[in-house]
């Protein structure tokens, strides 16, 4: 089978609404920027409390929208594994890799650093704590992720097309003596005082 799908993921999170982030990613300016990157799909999971605003958003574009085949769903209670494997490259299911882009919850960014797709963490800094910020940024720092403003991911795509493969996989390969770098568990647990 050749490679007809290229999938960009978005996860909202179960508990934490984030309607910008929806709002940005049913976007046509967004929907453009994953199609020169010749993304075919995009699949959202948008939280318990965002249907209406999901379907709101995907009616005010233009039809076809934009040549994305766009999906979304509330919430699951497997986890988001299966969804998030979508974005894997897979020839013999037909698919090229694509993308995930989080909120920064933890859980999230495992999983889509353990499968080794390219992940845009975009974190919501009005929460309480900025934890989520410091996390997105040191991951960064260490060339795992793109972190990015709502307002910035069709900039962000581009940028995660650009992360080098050798710096997807988790854990990280580390050679002898080059123990510079924190791993990726202790930095989540130092940022975060927990792995989920
Ligand atoms: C951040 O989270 C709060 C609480 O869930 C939410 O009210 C707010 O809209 C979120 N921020 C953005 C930028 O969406
Ligand atoms: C790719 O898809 C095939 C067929 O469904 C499956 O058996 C295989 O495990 C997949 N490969 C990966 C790396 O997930």
């Amino acid at each position: 089978m050749t490679s007809s799908m290229k999938l960009c993921f978005v996860t909202v999170g179960a508990t934490a609404s984030f309607h910008l982030l929806l709002q940005a990613i049913l976007d046509e300016s967004f929907l453009v920027a994953l199609r020169e990157h010749e993304y075919t799909h995009l699949l959202v999971q948008y939280g318990k409390d965002s249907q209406t605003l999901f379907e709101e958003s995907l009616s005010k574009l233009p039809s076809g929208n934009c040549g994305i085949e766009i999906n979304g769903f509330d919430f699951n209670h497997a986890g988001l594994d299966s969804e998030m494997r979508l974005a894997q490259a897979n020839s013999s299911e037909g698919r090229s890799g694509g993308l995930i882009i989080s909120h920064a919850g933890t859980g999230s960014i495992l999983g889509a650093l353990r499968l080794g797709v390219p992940l845009v963490v975009v974190p919501n800094s009005t929460l309480k704590d900025n934890h989520q910020e410091e996390l997105a940024r040191e991951l960064q720092k260490q060339g795992y992720v793109v972190a990015s403003k709502y307002q910035d991911l069709s900039t962000a795509v581009k940028r995660a097309e650009a992360l080098p493969s050798r710096m997807l996989t988790w854990p990280p390969v580390n050679g002898i003596g080059q123990r510079r770098h924190r791993t990726l568990a202790q930095v989540v647990s130092d940022e975060m005082g927990f792995l989920d």
